[in-house]
């Protein structure tokens, strides 16, 4: 019967219309920490703690402070081995598209073209007044928090807990989910919705589902095979 990365390459190689669900954890490798690991603190803050509209409300200069520490971070790295095998599936593919839930804008990088930022990107910032949004590539900020020619306070473009995710990305997301055959899982915790249910809801519709992730997660039970495994290292195996 083979290894189960034989039979996740396999099935991918049948797949008419694979979809790849992506967390922090595909991005592991290229230096950037993830949330719920135990690098996920800053000045011995829990990400979750500051990427919520409470937070920002409370405390602007705070939230921005991290989340220029991010762009900074995310201004150094490059995508890694993980993020340029996906770029080969698209290559090879008719249909082929990443949801992810990473802000840090690698896939793009990468080259990968069909990618849905659920969570949004941080390059983007947008105004809390006049709702402009804008890409801004400046590391560090000018300054913090920044303001917008109108005078408001600017926000990161993502989306934090408690949020409504972009309607558009949800969508897309939604009708990638209800085609496919093949939805691979790569380095989520599987913990926050709804991405966590779109491999459940995919299985659901018959499709084949897939898991890379060194660690067991919540979502490890329902999989037809789980890759125990680093994104970098399994990924180039399975394309
Ligand atoms: P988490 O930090 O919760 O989970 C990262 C996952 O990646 C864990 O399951 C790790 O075991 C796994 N992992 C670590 N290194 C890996 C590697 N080299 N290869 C493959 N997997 C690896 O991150 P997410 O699940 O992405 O939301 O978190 C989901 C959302 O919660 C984020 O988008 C963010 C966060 O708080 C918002 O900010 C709204």
């Amino acid at each position: 019967m083979g290894t189960s990365t034989e039979r996740v390459r396999e099935r991918l190689h049948r797949a008419e219309r694979p979809v790849v669900l992506t967390g922090a954890g595909i991005s592991a490798e290229s230096g950037v920490p993830t949330f719920r690991g135990n690098d996920g603190l800053w000045r011995n803050h829990r990400a979750e703690e500051l990427a919520t509209p409470e937070a920002f409300r409370r405390d602007p200069k705070l939230v921005w402070e991290f989340y220029d520490w991010r762009r900074r971070l995310l201004s150094e790295v490059r995508p890694n081995r993980a993020h340029y095998a996906l770029v080969r599936i698209e290559e090879e593919k008719r249909h082929f598209s990443i949801i992810t839930q990473n802000v840090d804008g690698l896939h793009s990088l990468a080259g990968s073209r069909d990618v849905v930022e659920l969570h949004g990107n941080i390059w983007r910032i947008r105004c809390t007044g006049c709702g402009r949004e804008e890409e801004d590539r400046n590391v560090p900020l000018k300054e913090i928090p920044p303001r917008c020619g109108c005078g408001g306070l600017l926000r990161p473009g993502v989306v934090w807990f408690g949020e409504m995710l972009p309607a558009g990305a949800i969508n897309r997301a939604y009708e990638l989910v209800e085609a496919t055959d093949f939805m691979l899982v790569i380095g989520t915790s599987g913990v926050v919705q709804p991405a966590a249910s779109f491999a459940t809801m995919a299985k659901q519709r018959s499709a084949f589902v897939a898991e890379i992730n060194p660690e067991r997660t919540p979502i490890s039970p329902f999989m037809d095979e789980v890759i125990n495994g680093k994104a970098g290292d399994m990924l180039p195996q399975i394309v």
